[in-house]
């Protein structure tokens, strides 16, 4: 019964329009697996949190449909069991870590008896025991941001919403935060991350999204968008190496050669021209210590596809999006 969904969410032609005419999503199609680690990126003002508040009926869908763990997102019942890290949350300050969590534990109609229990483990897991009964005037951003990780993971969520978890959280934080969210997974829930740090989704998700302008404009794994726009049949190389002569080197970087470290990398147009690369290469006596494939990584693919996106906005030619 539980699994009887393959996605935790699926959208269909989402849309949202808030007043004063902003588009803050244009018919966003998404399918997040049951059971992943999804990440949507997006530079500012994408619509990554509209599009959790719609999900969430927050925020008012204009168009569209939404299925949330196998029912229609407008069906009260389909939020009993999600759990909800807001971007840029305001505890009150006058209140315990542990009080928050009971307060929205509460609110979320936990049981008292359960729930005291749950709250213990769940702060225990983000390794805030210690200033459970500690003011949340007193915390720092990281802590805060444990605290409401604990209390979105309250009640055994099937589904948990975390609008930029790492903000404002120091790199140790943030590698905590990542153990901790990759635990939740273990117990089978799905979490569905926003975030602008790629690295972080790049190291902690399964597939992601990225978003600009209210469309999403590619989904997949992570190996699989970040290749997906480098991925021309041509092979991005370096090459490690004795020193090139003045002559070789100005004509390896006529062909695009960047100088990296002991050596230099380039484009070639195949994966044969390698070879070729490395015969041109030894007959000027270069010696060759090592070549390496360069693999693409999520950010070059992001900020490639943010840019084709934006220049064919702007000239109104379709971008390189599929
Ligand atoms: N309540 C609102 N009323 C009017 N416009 C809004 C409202 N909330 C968001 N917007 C606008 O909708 C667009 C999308 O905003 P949203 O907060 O969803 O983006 P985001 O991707 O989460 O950005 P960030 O990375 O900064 O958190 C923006 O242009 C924003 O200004
Ligand atoms: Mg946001």
């Amino acid at each position: 019964m539980d699994n009887a969904f393959s996605h935790a969410i699926e959208t269909h032609g989402l849309s949202k329009t808030y007043k004063g005419r902003i588009e803050a999503l244009k018919a966003v199609d998404l399918n997040v697996r049951a059971g992943s680690i999804f990440g949507l990126l997006g530079p500012n003002g994408a619509g990554k949190s509209t599009l959790v508040k719609v999900l969430l009926s927050i925020v008012r869908a204009s168009a569209g449909n939404a299925r949330v763990l196998g029912q229609d997102f407008r069906n009260h019942e389909a939020r009993r069991a999600v759990g909800y890290l807001p971007e840029g949350h305001r505890f009150p300050r006058y209140l315990t870590g542990w009080q928050v969590c009971w307060y929205f534990g509460r609110l979320a109609g936990i049981e008292r008896a359960e729930l005291k229990h749950d709250i213990d483990e769940k702060l225990e897991l983000v390794d805030m025991s210690q200033w459970a009964r500690t003011k949340i005037s007193k915390y720092s951003k990281g802590m805060a941001q444990r605290v409401g990780l604990a209390q979105a993971m309250l009640g055994k969520p099937k589904l948990i919403f975390l609008d930029e978890p790492t903000d404002g959280v120091d790199p140790i934080g943030r590698r905590e935060i990542r153990d901790v969210i990759k635990g939740l997974k273990e117990h089978g829930a799905t979490i569905f991350l926003n975030s602008h740090l790629l690295s972080e989704v790049e190291q902690v998700c399964d597939e992601v999204a990225i978003m600009n302008k209210g469309r999403i404009i590619r989904q997949g794994s992570v190996e699989a968008v970040s290749k997906s726009l480098t991925d021309t049949g041509g092979v991005r190389v370096r090459f490690v190496t004795s020193p090139v002569s003045p002559s070789l080197w100005q004509r390896l970087q006529g062909r695009g050669a960047a100088k990296e470290g002991e050596g230099f990398e380039i484009s070639l147009p195949a994966r044969d021209s390698v070879c070729a690369l490395i015969d041109e290469l030894r007959k000027e006596n270069v010696s060759i210590y090592a070549v390496e494939p360069q693999r693409a990584n999520l950010e070059d693919a992001f900020v490639e596809l943010i840019k084709a996106e934006d220049d064919s906005i702007e000239t109104g030619h379709p971008g390189r999006t599929h």
